[in-house]
């Protein structure tokens, strides 16, 4: 269901007070859920273009960090999704997972890494993407620490980019690679007002909290995941099971079969960047969606 700052009663902490002085048609921003192995990968072939084509889009965000076999991401998929209508590649904690991909991202400039990383690290954390219609939209990759490896602070890296992205566009999208719910609502608050989404990714389990903070931040703790419906967060469920019942580790492979994908659009006042509506997305093909049938993982 839409939150929408139009709606009426408003909720407690609704985006209640929306000026309404920007009249300018709202710029629409689809945010992917993480595209999970060739089941993610037939998803986004299913129904990027036509989401792009009839909802409009100006920009698609879309996390790709286990596009290639549950692991990382590859140039030759990278091309794919570019091709399906998505235009920056957010990512997370297994980005690194292929060695042969790690020089591509200090070439692919749309294909982002966690900026919170150390400094030594390949590849850049953010971009400063013009729509379609000239329309500077900044894109942020973020990544939590709680339960995760532990990177620099993002909150103080945060903090430090949007002081430098607002010199360039009012409008700023956060993908929040993080694991558990409280660090994730902690920087919706923390960037409430300042940016024009933060948006979760990484549990792979999208979560019903979609909603405008007070100050115009739309917010959704995990967008979900692109990819095989009857899995394990992707996973084929016989081999998470093993792993839970024995504690001896065994190499995922992907799930088959019925895919989804997982999505937000949010609505944004061009002059503002402050966010109007957002809406999830959870679409479903029992037939088993779109045509990527390539020799990639
Ligand atoms: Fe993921
Ligand atoms: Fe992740």
């Amino acid at each position: 269901m839409p939150a929408d700052a139009d709606a009426a009663p408003a909720p407690p902490h609704s985006a209640e007070g929306t000026t309404g002085s920007d009249t300018a048609p709202c710029l629409r921003i689809l945010l992917v859920g993480d595209i999970y192995a060739r089941p993610g990968r037939r998803a986004a072939a299913e129904w990027i273009p036509a989401l792009r084509r009839d909802r409009q889009l100006d920009l698609v965000v879309a996390n790709a960090e286990n596009a290639a076999g549950g692991h990382g991401v590859t140039e030759s998929i990278v091309r794919k999704l570019y091709a399906y209508g998505v235009d920056v590649i957010t990512t997370g904690n297994h980005v690194w997972d292929r060695a042969e991909f790690l020089p591509q991202l200090q070439r692919q400039e749309r294909v982002l890494r966690p900026l919170n990383y150390p400094v030594e690290a390949p590849g850049r954390g953010s971009i400063v993407m013009p729509t379609r219609a000239g329309q500077p939209v900044a894109v942020v990759s973020l990544q939590g620490r709680t339960l995760m490896h532990p990177v620099d602070c993002p909150f103080h890296a945060i903090q430090a980019e949007v002081e430098r992205l607002r010199q360039l566009t009012p409008i700023i999208v956060v993908d929040f690679h993080a694991e558990t719910t409280a660090e994730k609502a902690a920087m919706g608050w923390y960037l409430d007002g300042r940016v024009s989404a933060v948006i979760g990714t990484h549990t792979h389990v999208q979560t019903a909290d979609d909603r405008l903070l007070p100050a115009g931040t739309a917010y959704l703790t995990d967008v979900g995941m692109t990819g095989a419906q009857d899995s394990v967060i992707g996973v084929r469920p016989d081999i998470a099971i093993e792993r839970f019942l024995t504690a001896v580790p065994k190499r995922f492979k992907p799930a088959e079969g019925n895919v989804q994908l997982n999505g937000v659009i949010v609505e944004v006042e061009p002059a503002t960047g402050r966010a109007r509506r957002i809406e999830r997305l959870q679409l479903a093909a029992a037939a088993g969606g779109g045509s990527d049938d390539d020799r990639e993982p």
